[in-house]
């Protein structure tokens, strides 16, 4: 079964068309990557998904429901990591799990036992009572990692999970990630590191200015059309891939 389908999708902010007539299909236990640059539509096709906000035109519907039909039960289905840190500055590490799962209805005690357990699994658990503004920015990236599970989704929407992050702090994301892969979460996630596409998806959607320029598997796309995505990018768009 598909845990997402998008049809003839449409995103237009007042004059200008951010995601143009995509089309995508993401199976269960999936890792699904969207590969691009700055403005090439992705956060918005993320939101969308996450019922963040509703398609112009077109239609997405996830784990069979149309995201403007119940958004509700796509929430709590779904755990999302949001592009920018929206970590709550005034609560602790431990707070910000455990205050996030009210909107889950999750119980009080079984909530602290989830957040241990994630806690252990992003190796934060000695910061569990530090506020926010003390972890590195790769320990805020993983505690907003660890948030995104505090409902144990099916599904795990990520906006560039490691971006500015340094190579150590990327690998440990990536590592956490594998796990999820292999308990067979599925995976979303944005990005413009090639090397993110290459390690983490199964298949990957390269898309430039709103539209989907193709969609395949980064092996198949690297056999193809060039040596490396970075050179597959390039050929396809006629842009290179910008990455820092
Ligand atoms: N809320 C918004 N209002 C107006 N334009 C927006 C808004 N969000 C994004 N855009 C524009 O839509 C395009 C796609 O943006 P976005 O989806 O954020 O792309 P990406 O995540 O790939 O960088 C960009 O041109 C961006 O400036
Ligand atoms: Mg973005």
């Amino acid at each position: 079964m598909n845990i997402v389908t998008a049809k003839g999708l449409i995103k237009d902010y007042g004059g200008l068309r951010a995601v143009d007539n995509i089309e995508f299909e993401i199976t269960r236990g999936e890792c699904f990557g969207f590969l691009g640059p700055n403005g090439a539509g992705k956060t918005t096709t993320m939101s969308i998904i996450f019922c963040f906000m509703p398609p112009t035109s077109g239609t997405v519907r996830v784990f069979d429901i149309d995201v403007t039909e119940d958004p509700g039960i796509i929430k709590s289905r779904t755990g999302v990591m949001p592009q920018d840190d929206n970590l709550d500055p005034d609560l602790s590490v431990f707070e910000n799990l455990t205050v996030y799962a009210r909107y889950f209805d999750i119980a009080k005690r079984d909530s602290a036992a989830v957040a241990w357990k994630l806690l252990d699994f992003i190796e934060l658990r000695e910061k569990a009572n530090v506020t926010i503004k003390s972890l590195s920015g790769g320990m805020k990236r993983r505690l907003l990692l660890a948030r995104a599970l505090m409902n144990r989704p099916e599904l795990l929407i990520m906006d560039e999970p490691t971006t500015g992050l340094d190579p150590r702090s990327r690998h440990s994301v990536w590592d956490n990630l594998n796990h999820l892969k292999a308990n067979k979460t599925t995976l979303i996630l944005t990005t413009h590191y090639m090397e993110e596409a290459e390690k983490l998806c199964d298949r990957v959607a390269i898309m430039d200015a709103g539209k989907i320029v193709t969609t395949d598997t980064p092996e198949h796309l690297v056999n193809t059309h060039g040596v490396n995505l970075e050179e597959v990018y390039l050929k396809l768009t006629g842009r290179k891939l910008v990455t820092d």
